[in-house]
C-alpha cells in the first residue's frame, strides 16, 4: 500500500528538476498506467508512482546517469551498456530507492526496464511499459490502434510495441538489447504458440 502523500512530493521533485514537456509526460504517463492497472486488476496507486517517476533521471547529464549507475546491484548487458539512452531508466532505478526511499522492487522494475523491458514481467511492469507509449502526448501513427490493443490485452500490447522497437533498432543499425529480445521471444510464444 501506498500513502498517497507522497505522490505531492514525487511531483514537486519532477517539476523542480525536468523540463515542462517532461514533466506533462510523466503526469501522462502516470495517467495511462493507472487506466491499464484498472483494467488488468493491479494496484492503481503503485501504476502511478511508478508511471510519475518513469523518467525521473532522464534530464540528468551523461555523468550523473552513470554515477548513479555504478550503484546498480545487479548484471547490465553489454548491449545496454553501449547504449547511452537506455542509461535513464537503470539510474532512475536506483535514484528512487535512495531518493525516496522506495522499497517496492516491483515499482523499482518498473522504473528499470520501462525503456528496454525484460523477460517475466510482472503486469505492473508491462504497464508502465505499455503507458509509457500509449501516453496522451505520443503523436505516431498508430498510436489510437496501439491504445486499443493495451486496453484489450497487455501481452498482446507487449508483442506489438516490441516487434517495432526491434524493427526500428535493427533500421537505425543499433544494437539489439538483450533483454528485449528475450521480452519478445516470450510474448511471440504467449501469443502464437
Ligand atoms: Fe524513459
Ligand atoms: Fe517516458
Amino acid at each position: 500500500m501506498i500513502d498517497k502523500s507522497v505522490f505531492s512530493q514525487y511531483k514537486k521533485y519532477l517539476k523542480d528538476n525536468l523540463s515542462q514537456k517532461r514533466y506533462k509526460h510523466s503526469l501522462n504517463v502516470a495517467n495511462s498506467a493507472v487506466r491499464l492497472a484498472k483494467k488488468n486488476d493491479v494496484d492503481i496507486d503503485r501504476a502511478y508512482a511508478a508511471g510519475l517517476l518513469h523518467d525521473v533521471c532522464k534530464e540528468l547529464s551523461g555523468v550523473e546517469q552513470l554515477e548513479l549507475i555504478k550503484q546498480y546491484e545487479l548484471e547490465i548487458d553489454q548491449t545496454e551498456l553501449r547504449t547511452p539512452s537506455m542509461y535513464h531508466a537503470i539510474a532512475g532505478s536506483v535514484f528512487i530507492r535512495r531518493h525516496f526511499g522506495i522499497e517496492d522492487e516491483e515499482i523499482i522494475r518498473a522504473v528499470r526496464f520501462h525503456t528496454v523491458a525484460t523477460d517475466k514481467m510482472s503486469k505492473l511492469e508491462q504497464i508502465v511499459y505499455l503507458a509509457d507509449l500509449i501516453s496522451a502526448d505520443r503523436e505516431y501513427e498508430g498510436v489510437e490502434k496501439m491504445r486499443r490493443l493495451c486496453l484489450k490485452s497487455l501481452s498482446k500490447g507487449m508483442l506489438e510495441a516490441l516487434s517495432f522497437q526491434i524493427v526500428s533498432n535493427t533500421q537505425k543499425g543499433n544494437f539489439l538489447i538483450a533483454s528485449t529480445v528475450r521480452a519478445y521471444n516470450e510474448y511471440v510464444l504467449k501469443e502464437r504458440f
